[in-house]
Order: C-alpha cells, then sequence, then structure tokens
C-alpha cells in the first residue's frame, strides 16, 4: 500500500489532469469558434493527452490497491481575449503542473517511495516537453501571428498534429 499522503496527492492529480484537458477544450473551442481550427486541433490532442495522464494515475493507484475518489472538474476560467491568451494561459498551466508533480515527488521521496518516483520520472520528463512546447507556441505566435498569411500556414501546421497514445504502458 502507498504512503496515506502520497496515496491523496496522486488522486487530486487525476483530477488535476483532467481539469487540464477540460481547460484545453476550452482553448480548442474557442480557436474552433474564432476559425483557427489548427489552433483548434492541437489543443484538442492536447486536451486527450490530459486525459491520458489522468488514466495513468488512476491506474497507478488501482495496481497498488489504492481506492480512486473522483471530485468535480473546475469549469475552466481562463480569459481568452485574443489568439495569444490560451498560449500564454497554457504555459502557466504546465509550469503549475510541473509544480503539482514535483510535490508528489518530494513527498514519496520522504517515505522512500522508490515505486512512485520511478512512476513520476515519466511525468517529470513529460512536463519538460509540455513547457518546452507551450513555450514553443508563443514565441511562434510572436513571430508570426500578426502576418495573416504566416498565420494561415502556422495554423496549417498545428492541424497536421495527430494523437499518439503515451510512451508510459502500467
Ligand atoms: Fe498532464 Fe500537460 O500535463
Amino acid at each position: 500500500m502507498l504512503d496515506t499522503k502520497v496515496a491523496e496527492l496522486l488522486n487530486t492529480q487525476v483530477n488535476k489532469e483532467f481539469y487540464s484537458a477540460y481547460l484545453y477544450l476550452d482553448f480548442s473551442n474557442y480557436y474552433m469558434d474564432n476559425g483557427l481550427e489548427g489552433f483548434a486541433n492541437w489543443y484538442k490532442i492536447q486536451a486527450q493527452e490530459e486525459r491520458d495522464h489522468a488514466m495513468l494515475f488512476m491506474q497507478y493507484l488501482q495496481n497498488n490497491g489504492c481506492k480512486v475518489t473522483l471530485d468535480a472538474i473546475d469549469k475552466p476560467d481562463k480569459e481568452l481575449k485574443n489568439f495569444a491568451d490560451p498560449l500564454h494561459a497554457g504555459y502557466e498551466h504546465e509550469q503549475y503542473v510541473t509544480s503539482l508533480i514535483h510535490t508528489i515527488y518530494e513527498a514519496a521521496n520522504d517515505v522512500k517511495d522508490f515505486r512512485t518516483m520511478q512512476f513520476l520520472d515519466w511525468f517529470v520528463k513529460e512536463q519538460g516537453e509540455e513547457e518546452t512546447n507551450a513555450d514553443g507556441l508563443i514565441k511562434k505566435y510572436d513571430l508570426f501571428g500578426s502576418d495573416p498569411r504566416a498565420l494561415y500556414m502556422l495554423d496549417n501546421e498545428l492541424g497536421a498534429r495527430v494523437y499518439s497514445a503515451p510512451s508510459l504502458v502500467l
């Protein structure tokens, strides 16, 4: 069995990951409403990845004999007034999620729960990639967003993103 605090944090993370999926669906819908279907596609796939993360946390808890409690998912509350807002909100959100993963890691480390630390290693790496991707989107938008033709091409590029299942299998 897992340490009580570690199990609680992992259970909370299930909700946080589903919230992330919800948040990115909100971003996807915002772009869809504004005719940027490629940006909408990028965030819809990001939402699928977040759902996968939630499922991985649930599966890990269940593999360790822990009961999973699902809580209400908060309403996405980011104010989206222009095309850059979701990009900045997404980057900030990923930095927040990284801090959550690190907090669980610290709790596991405190009780010498090496199994959970090993499980979380994948997420530590994943967060590095997600922060880089989110920051990369901001940089691209800053460079090209003000030119309609370049924005059209960037939207096409983001529209080419396809979903792939997580590389972590439990
Ligand atoms: Fe599940 Fe974007 O971190």
